[in-house]
């Protein structure tokens, strides 16, 4: 009789009332029955009235809704690391979701093991990874992650609780956004309501995986990440945990970098299982080298936007030029040095230009040319109002960060890092072919760019057979012109498409 009093039928499915296997703030979950087929599944209850008066009625609609969409969408996408919602259904009192049965959170499963060893941590944290991609390739954001959304289920990972699930889309989605997360897991700077949700995701996603190799923390009492050698964590993993949790979301590792960090510790766990994690130290460079050239033109995106005005193009080129002035006296110097250079050769001024080009030490030749043209352009033009000088200033701002890359490119011999590193210029395209740089007086840096890229992708293995090729197609006349050359030897859009349908071709 007793038992008889407990159980409720809600549509289909049985539950004991009294019984609840897990509880949020306004939200109890049971286990339950199917009266049909038998199976057990959870239902999570959410209650549409609340004592609580900082949350309304059409609150908790919104997360309600916000969940079933989100889970609808991971249903779609098939991913195995979500929970599965099977269907959903409301009453006059509460909102019903009818979920996958997981066994325990990943919160009871540290509490009962404390901490996890590095590879099955790295497990967890791959799969919980895994299970976010899904989401945030479609620019879903989760915004509440922390061990008690996280269900371990037949040894697989499920996250769960999507109230505050949103999908947030914009160039840059750094602005006002609802404040969501929970003491401890949210990143710094979602106190203030002003954040990317990729960037807190990170954050959260960062203490987590802290917590599954350290130990659940009492975040009440002041919590310092720090990695204590007896848990014998790699430094690579540590690395990684470092650059998700850094205070300053601009500082933080990518969600894509993520991903690439997580192939490379499993490449470097499949080298050799005696072999205690040693971090290659050159790669991490790459990594970082990689991660500031995306974070400087993230930089140059927002610093753009700082200016008053809404014309890009134009706020590209102010910047540039601002750059351009603060350097200017460093040219001022060079320049006096050039002109007493220039008045000991005893020459006229177009002579000596023609007698450097044909210089045989590069650096010094390629340093009095650039001298050279910008003394001529000081000369005949004023600063503000030439279009080719703007050009030129875009153009040395992104190949200046763009250079150095190409270089370190032809000493590099890790075949993993080629792979990552195209994942991350595939990113730096698409950055590029945003509409702000699309401009049409930038266009031709950008295929400059393009080519420098492709250059880049192919020259380790094919840099003779880019020679050759761009040889034979009268591209270039040298055989012996390194591909820095090559690059100043674009002067035009025609040239530059000719550039770029050759390499183009070179692929495959
Ligand atoms: N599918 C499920 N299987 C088993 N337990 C669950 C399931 N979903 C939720 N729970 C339990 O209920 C708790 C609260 O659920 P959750 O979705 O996180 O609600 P809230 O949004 O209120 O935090 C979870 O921490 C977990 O312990
Ligand atoms: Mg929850």
């Amino acid at each position: 009789m007793e038992q008889e009093s407990n159980a409720q039928v809600l549509n289909d499915y049985v539950i004991n009332k009294n019984n609840p296997i897990g509880s949020g703030l306004n939200s109890t979950v049971f286990k339950a029955k199917h009266v049909d087929t038998n199976k057990y599944v959870a239902l999570k209850l959410l209650r549409k009235q609340t004592h609580d008066n900082n949350i309304s009625k059409e609150m908790i609609s919104k997360i309600y809704q916000q969940e079933v969409q989100a889970l609808q969408l991971c249903n779609q996408l098939n991913s195995k690391n979500i929970v599965r919602l099977f269907s959903h259904f409301e009453n006059c009192n509460e909102y019903v979701l009818v979920l996958e049965l997981c066994e325990q959170s990943l919160m009871e499963y540290l509490q009962q093991k404390s901490h996890l060893k590095e590879e099955e941590a790295l497990d967890i944290f791959g799969q919980i990874y895994r299970g976010l991609s899904y989401l945030q390739n479609q620019k879903y954001y989760h915004r509440d992650i922390k061990p008690s959304n996280i269900m371990i289920k037949d040894s697989e990972i499920k996250i769960i609780d999507f109230g505050f699930c949103k999908q947030i889309i914009g160039v840059d989605n750094l602005k006002q956004h609802t404040r969501c997360g929970t003491f401890g897991y949210e990143a710094p700077e979602v106190k203030f309501g002003v954040y990317e949700p990729e960037k807190s995701d990170i954050y959260s996603l960062g203490v987590v995986y802290y917590e599954i190799l350290y130990g659940l923390q009492n975040f009440h009492s002041k919590t310092e990440f720090t990695y204590p050698q007896e848990q014998n964590v790699s430094e690579q993993t540590t690395t990684l945990i470092d650059m998700m949790i850094q205070e300053q979301a601009a500082n933080r590792i990518s969600w894509q970098q993520i991903g690439q960090f997580l192939d490379a510790i499993k490449n470097t766990q499949n080298i050799g299982c005696h072999q205690k994690y040693q971090l290659d130290e050159s790669l991490k460079e790459k990594y970082f080298t990689l991660k500031k050239l995306l974070q400087d033109l993230k930089k140059i995106r927002k610093e753009i936007k700082d200016f008053p005005s809404e014309n890009l193009e134009l706020l590209l080129i102010k910047k540039l030029i601002f750059d351009f002035e603060s350097t200017k006296l460093e040219f001022e110097k060079q320049k006096i040095e050039l002109e007493q250079q220039l008045k000991i050769m005893e020459y006229d001024f177009e002579v000596n230009i023609l007698e450097l080009k044909i210089l045989q030490n590069h650096s010094l030749r390629t340093k009095l040319n650039k001298l050279i043209i910008d003394l001529e352009k000081e000369r005949y033009i004023s600063l503000n109002e030439n279009k080719e000088l703007k050009l030129k200033l875009c153009n040395d701002y992104f190949i200046k960060h763009y250079n150095h890359l190409n270089e370190e490119l032809f000493n590099e011999q890790s075949e993993n890092f080629q792979q990552n590193l195209e994942r991350g210029i595939k990113e730096f395209l698409t950055i590029l072919q945003k509409p702000e740089y699309i401009t049409s007086d930038n266009s031709l840096q950008i295929k400059q760019l393009r080519i420098n890229i492709l250059i880049i992708q192919y020259s380790d293995k094919y840099f003779e057979q880019i020679k050759d090729h761009l040889f034979k197609n009268n591209l270039i006349t040298n055989k012996e012109l390194s591909m820095v050359d090559i690059l100043d030897d674009i002067k035009n859009e025609s040239i530059a498409d000719q550039f770029e349908q050759c390499l183009e071709k070179l692929r495959f």
